[in-house]
Parts: structure tokens; sequence; C-alpha cells
């Protein structure tokens, strides 16, 4: 299974969004799991009932990890997307993450080798790091500006930066002071929210995404089997 983290250090540029995106125009097998400790957001933006999600994963994983552990747990959205929904209420979601964050590094490599994860880690603190840290891949979506870069201190070393909207800083500045890949730089897109709520199905984000996910679909097919 290829793994690819989307997380943010601080605000709220589009994490959610973008990781629905991206797994929405993944060429291939795809699940898209919430793993924000903060508590999820697409049970409320798509109107899923809370379990089958994280909370029941996080329950079954500690006895069966076969390679179907994850799948059970998803609900299928209109478009036929496998989401695995975070509880909403923040004590909920983090102790589910929590128990997690501790038994999915070791478990990914068993799950099936065709299908990839998308997986939205929310803000990156505490355990969630040490997860992020075990993808294949981590986009860190964060805004151009000084306030929000100097946040970005500390990232695991597989993280590339993904930049959303304008800011005083062109991306050549950004990777020359930080010394992080920019993966790609988003545009502002005032439909992000009607696509959160599948009400939009093609906006400017879900464009943008389609491109990076068929490069990094390629990248990841690539990549040698262990
Ligand atoms: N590319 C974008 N351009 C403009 N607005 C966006 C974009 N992506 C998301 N938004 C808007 O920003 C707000 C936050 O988006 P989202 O929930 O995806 O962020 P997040 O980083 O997951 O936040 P949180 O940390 O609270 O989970 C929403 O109102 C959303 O519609
Ligand atoms: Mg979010």
């Amino acid at each position: 299974m290829t793994v690819i983290g989307i997380a943010s250090v601080k605000g709220a540029p589009g994490v959610t969004a973008f990781a629905l995106a991206l797994a929405s125009t993944w060429p291939g097998n795809v699940v898209l799991a919430e793993l924000d400790a903060s508590g999820g957001d697409l049970a409320g933006h798509r109107g899923l009932q809370p379990d089958p999600g994280i909370a029941s994963l996080a329950t079954e994983i500690r006895r069966e990890r076969d390679v179907e552990v994850l799948t059970r747990h998803a609900q299928m959205l209109p478009s036929g997307l496998k989401v695995i929904p975070a509880p909403s209420r923040p004590a909920q979601a983090h102790a589910a993450i929590s128990a997690l964050a501790g038994v999915l590094p070791e478990v990914f490599p068993k799950l099936l080798r065709e299908t990839t994860l998308i997986a939205d880690l929310g803000r990156l603190t505490g355990a969630s790091v040490e997860l992020a840290g075990s993808m294949d891949r981590l986009l860190v979506l964060t805004r151009p500006k000084l306030t929000d870069l100097a946040h970005l201190d500390g990232l695991p070393p597989n993280a590339e930066l993904v930049l959303v909207g304008r800011g005083p800083y062109p991306p050549k500045e950004v990777t020359d002071a930080l010394d992080l890949k920019i993966r790609v730089h988003l545009r502002h897109d005032p439909a992000a929210q009607a696509f959160l709520e599948g009400r939009r199905r093609r906006t400017r984000l879900v464009r943008a995404a389609r491109q990076l996910a068929a490069t990094l679909a390629v990248s990841a097919q690539l990549e040698p089997v262990p």
C-alpha cells in the first residue's frame, strides 16, 4: 500500500479539501482516511454516520490486521470514493488516532499493495508527527506568509510543501529559505467549500489535484516493491 499523508502546521490552509480532491481524482484504488486528531469534518460535510470509521478501526485493528482491515471501516460517498471518517468530537478523534498511530506504521506494508491510502492528518502534533514520518509521502499545506512559514520547523524528512494561495514570497524564495521541496502551488479556490460539501465536483482545486494525482500515481508505481 502506498500511503500519502496530507497535513498542516498552522491555521486551516485546506488540508481536508485537498485530501478529498486528491483522493477523488486518484487514478486507481484509493481510500481516504481522516486521521485528524482534532476531530473530523467529512461526516459533517457529507452527512455520513460516525461509524464505521476511524474509531471502529482503532478498536478492531488491535486484534485483526488482515489486508482488508482498512476498507472494512470505510463508507462510500455517492461518487464511489471510500472514506474512513474520524469522529467529529476532538476527545474521541484524539483517542482513536493515538491508538492507531502506534499500530499503523507496522500495518501499512501488510495492506493491499495495489491500494493507495490518502490520510488527512490535520495539524501535525505529538503522535501524528511520527505517524506522518512513516508515510511514503507527506504533503504539508501552508500559505506562503511569514507567520505560517515560521511553523515549518522540525518536519519529518519525507515532507514536501504544498503552497496555498498568494503571499509575499514567491515559491523559489520559500524553498531557498526552508530547504524544503515545493510539490505544487495551489491557487485560491472560491468553490472549495462547495466541493467539500459535495455541491460541486469540478473546481480549480480538483483540476490541480487531478494533475498532481496523475504524477504521484506514476511515481508510486515506479517505486521498487520490497
Ligand atoms: N484551495 C482553497 N482555496 C480557497 N479556500 C479553500 C481552499 N481549500 C479550502 N478552502 C476553504 O478553507 C476552509 C478550510 O478548509 P479545510 O477544512 O479543507 O481546511 P483544513 O486545513 O482541513 O482545516 P482544519 O485544520 O480545521 O481541519 C473552508 O472554508 C474551505 O472551503
Ligand atoms: Mg481538516
